[in-house]
């Protein structure tokens, strides 16, 4: 792996993955960041990569559809390897606007399939970010495995199913190699705010309202973002070629459990609130549409196969995520306010 192309690197997971590569892994070739800086994308969340790791890294504002400017990076940067993370990522925005998600998701990946098949002789490895939500939902037993068929419910997971297939057809069809990975629900530092954790800990630091969907009781299965980016790693050096690896944290929570578990957090450490204890703000507001009643992980593949197993509990995650996001008020501020938009356009003209 020379040249690493990462798509979606200024997200939440891509970041984080950088991040990863850069300090724990010490990763020798070039990083190739493609990223089009959507609302949910920001460049701050790597203006801090080590020093060492400046020659190393290339950063291009560009969108994955655009095939023409995706073939020149391909070219320009002799990629030998993808990991592909860019997508549209939440499921009430997929609600309200589908469009978006099947064109960056299905067409996106599309592109960047086409393109790989284009230099099919230098590829190393395809390796394509999914989520368990490709399953659709569980009752009360049981747990997703790799032979789970698809059932998806939302336009956002339908679309990530529908590129899941695209690669995995490449892979039958043009011997493309190929991974895949599922994961659970992430959590950790420079997550968006407006998937649930970030969202409840902003709330509920400034004493704001603590939106929970229906009666809280929907199950989501937790993993700290750092323990997903070493599974990819790990996927990615060691997994069989065509092969797909579900990534979770065993670490079934309701909703309602995750919010209490943060007020409480958050009471500990935090300034006290003149409401009193955070919990009072918990507030139930209308389910959301086709709501997936529960998700849970049986990532018993990937530990058995290539031994990787979750280094963090849920308790230690969650200090670290609340500590970062408690040390990082300017972020918050700068991503809340749009303003890293304008540091996105000072330092990043395009
Ligand atoms: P995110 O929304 O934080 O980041 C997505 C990134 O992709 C952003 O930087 C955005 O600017 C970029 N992007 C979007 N459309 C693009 C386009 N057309 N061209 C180029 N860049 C584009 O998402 P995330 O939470 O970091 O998720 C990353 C990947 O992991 C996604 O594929 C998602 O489906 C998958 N995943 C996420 C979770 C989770 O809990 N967040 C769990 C499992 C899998
Ligand atoms: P989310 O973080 O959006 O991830 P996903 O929908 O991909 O699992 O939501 C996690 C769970 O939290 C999900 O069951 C919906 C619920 N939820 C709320 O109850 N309130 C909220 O404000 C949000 C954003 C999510």
């Amino acid at each position: 792996m020379k040249n690493l192309l990462v798509t979606g690197g200024c997200g939440f997971i891509g970041a984080n993955f950088i991040h990863f590569l850069f300090e724990e892994i010490g990763f020798d070739g070039r990083v190739i960041n493609v990223d089009s800086l959507t609302y949910a994308g920001n460049p701050e969340n790597l203006a801090d990569l080590p020093e060492s790791a400046r020659q190393q890294y290339h950063f291009i504002q560009a969108d994955i559809c655009d095939e023409n400017i995706m073939a020149r990076v391909f070219d320009d940067f002799d990629i030998d390897t993808v990991c592909h993370f860019a997508a549209e990522s939440h499921v009430d925005r997929s609600i309200v606007t589908p469009d978006a998600f099947v064109r960056t998701n299905v067409n996106g990946t599309f592109v960047l399939l086409e393109l790989a098949r284009r230099r099919l002789d230098k590829l190393n490895l395809f390796h394509h970010i999914s989520t368990d939500e490709v399953f659709g939902e569980l009752g009360d037993e049981g747990a997703f495995t790799e032979m789970t068929p698809y059932n998806p419910s939302s336009p956002y997971s339908a679309s990530k199913a529908a590129s899941d297939h695209l690669v995995r057809a490449y892979s039958r069809t043009y011997g493309m190699p190929v991974t895949i990975s599922n994961c659970s629900n992430n959590y950790g530092p420079c997550q968006f705010p407006e998937k649930l954790i970030p969202l409840i800990s902003l709330n509920a630091l400034e004493g704001r309202p603590l939106p929970v969907y229906g009666d809280g009781k929907n199950v989501r299965d937790w993993l700290y973002v750092r323990d997903h980016c070493r599974a990819i790693w790990t996927i990615m050096q060691r997994g069989e070629r065509g092969e797909t690896y579900n990534v979770g944290g065993r670490c079934e929570k309701t909703n309602i459990d995750v919010v209490q578990t943060i007020c409480r957090l958050l009471d500990d450490i935090a300034p006290p609130l003149a409401q009193g204890a955070r919990e009072s703000l918990i507030t139930f507001v209308k389910d959301r549409p086709g709501h997936d009643f529960r998700y849970a992980i049986d990532c018993s593949k990937l530990e058995r196969e290539l031994g990787w197993v979750p280094a963090e509990s849920f308790e230690s995650g969650m200090r670290q995520t609340i500590d970062w996001y408690l040390t990082h008020q300017g972020w918050v501020d700068r991503v809340i306010s749009g303003e890293y938009q304008k540091w996105v356009d000072q330092h990043y003209q395009s």
